[in-house]
């Protein structure tokens, strides 16, 4: 039943490659096809070093950066991660804007290395809050890695599941309130195609990194029947290795969506 399906896919030689995920030993049909990530603890993760909420963020974006990197090479088909959330900009206005320049820098420092690696890149949640110079930087990776056909990369940013509904409800009411739609048509695959993630399968695993057990408003519709994956491990900690655990246990677990085995 176990296969080895996995090899390095290019020769590129760099310290984040993925040699321990070569020994992935799963059958391509256990993969998960949609991993949902809460990026969560960058700020428990520096206060345990005596260093700044910063410097916690910053680190959190190079673990994306390797996480990315070993998606691709596992061959998982989306990966959508929560950066920021709707609810974050409650935090102090230092630590938002910190992070608003952060996203930014990370567009740009990695955009060109993501797009080599045929990594195809969406943005989900509300566009409204951002500067121009970021709208413009993120319209720009949309765009050059939109013909891409390696993994889909959905950053979460300003996103919130139910301001993605609500959003989502409003385009289907408008379209009926203007006779484009009957009430009737609308079933779960057009609601599906009504949200940000519109294209992509519902997740099947959902990872949270730093110990809470919560989903803070992420991928609701879409998690429906995900697996849930927790781990006490700070973001900034967390390898391509916990990575290939996860979807290890995820292989593991019995799914059976309402019914009684998914053996048949
Ligand atoms: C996750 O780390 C990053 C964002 C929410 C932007 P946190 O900043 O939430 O870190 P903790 O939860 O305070 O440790
Ligand atoms: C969830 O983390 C949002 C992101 C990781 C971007 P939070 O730190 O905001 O979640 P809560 O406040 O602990 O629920
Ligand atoms: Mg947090």
């Amino acid at each position: 039943m176990w296969k080895r399906i996995f090899g390095k896919k290019n020769d590129t030689p760099d310290i984040d490659s993925d040699h321990s995920l070569s020994n992935l030993a799963l059958d391509r049909a256990s993969l998960p096809r949609h991993v949902a990530i809460v990026m969560d603890g960058n700020g428990r993760w520096a206060e345990g070093k005596g260093k700044s909420r910063s410097a916690g963020h910053e680190a959190g974006a190079r673990t994306l950066k390797r996480i990315v990197r070993a998606a691709s090479h596992i061959g998982i088909e989306v990966l959508t991660v929560y950066a920021f959330s709707t609810e974050n900009w409650k935090r102090p206005h230092r630590e938002v804007d910190f992070l608003l320049n952060l996203f930014d820098s990370f567009l740009e420092k990695e955009i060109t290395e993501m797009h080599e690696q045929n990594v195809r890149m969406s943005f989900i949640g509300r566009r409204d809050r951002f500067s121009d110079r970021f709208l413009a930087r993120m319209e720009d990776a949309e765009q050059r890695t939109a013909h891409n056909t390696g993994v889909h990369f959905n950053l979460a940013a300003n996103y919130g599941s139910q301001d993605e509904i609500v959003r989502a409800v409003r385009k289907l009411a408008t379209r009926a309130a203007e006779g484009e739609l009957c009430p009737e048509e609308i079933d779960e695959a057009l609601f599906s195609n009504a949200l940000d993630t519109a294209g992509d399968p519902p997740v099947d695993l959902f990872i949270r990194t730093s110990g809470d057990l919560r989903l803070s408003n992420f991928l609701l519709w879409q998690s429906a029947y995900a697996e849930l994956y927790f781990t006490e491990t700070h973001w900034p900690d967390f390898t391509p290795e916990e990575l290939k655990r996860a979807i290890e246990d995820f292989a593991g677990r019995s799914r059976r969506f309402g019914g009684l085995t998914t053996e048949e």
